[in-house]
């Protein structure tokens, strides 16, 4: 009995049994591809960023609205103004999170506007990259992470020369129009896009890919 059920495993079966066998292995194999590719569509999107997703929807991603308080104190040929923000990032599977940023505002007047170009003619080149003006109606935001190796720099820090940025991590000095002036930077200081929405100022975040001259952006949110 045992030699005759060994035996009935080895038997291929007829025709018929042979096609029904591979008919529901081809099914099996066609249900899981269209489960994977069902499963599959919904993760890849949440790891695109939105920004590649929708590009049109703000030209970055996602902006931040800078507190109007803040924002109204910088004046054309005045001090820069540090503004922090709350800025909710959402990335991949994870919720949008909280993330207190601040940036420095400057305002420009008519006549510093005119040379802007060719004092910070290596911001310019970045426009066709991320699609928005460096200066909107006289204003520039730059980021306020340093670019030689990602410190926050702070204007009129306490021991550097005035009426200038300085980073207290290895001295590197910048003009209130982000020139570099001292220190190890490889660059000036990093423009962020910048909107006027319904009369609320807003900005986006880009991280920039710090220690090089070139401004290479690592994510533009
Ligand atoms: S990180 Fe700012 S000078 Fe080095």
């Amino acid at each position: 009995m045992a030699v005759h059920e060994a035996q009935s495993y080895k038997d291929p079966g007829t025709f018929d049994e042979q096609s029904r066998r591979k008919f529901l292995a081809n099914a099996t194999l066609a249900a899981g591809g269209v489960i994977s590719l069902v499963l599959a569509v919904p993760l890849v999107t949440s790891l695109i960023p939105e920004s590649l997703l929708n590009p049109s929807k703000s030209g970055g991603g996602t902006w931040a609205d800078l507190p109007k308080a803040d924002f109204d104190k910088i004046a054309a040929d005045g001090d820069p103004v540090k503004i922090s923000f709350d800025f909710k990032y959402a990335d991949g599977y994870f919720p949008p999170e909280d993330d207190d940023q601040f940036v420095w505002g400057i305002k420009l007047t008519p006549e510093q506007e005119q040379g802007f170009r060719a004092r910070r003619p290596d911001l310019y080149a970045l426009e066709s990259k991320v699609d928005y003006p460096i200066i909107t109606q006289s204003y520039v935001i730059f980021s306020s992470i340093c670019p030689h190796l990602g410190c926050r720099f702070e204007w009129n820090l306490p021991g550097a020369p005035k009426n200038r940025f300085a980073c207290p991590c290895h001295g590197s000095q910048f003009s209130r129009e982000g020139e570099k002036l001292a220190g190890p930077t490889p660059r000036g200081l990093d423009p962020l896009p910048f909107r006027d929405r319904d009369g609320k100022a807003q900005v986006t975040w880009i991280q920039y890919k710090s220690g090089q001259a070139d401004r290479i952006i690592v994510s533009y949110s």
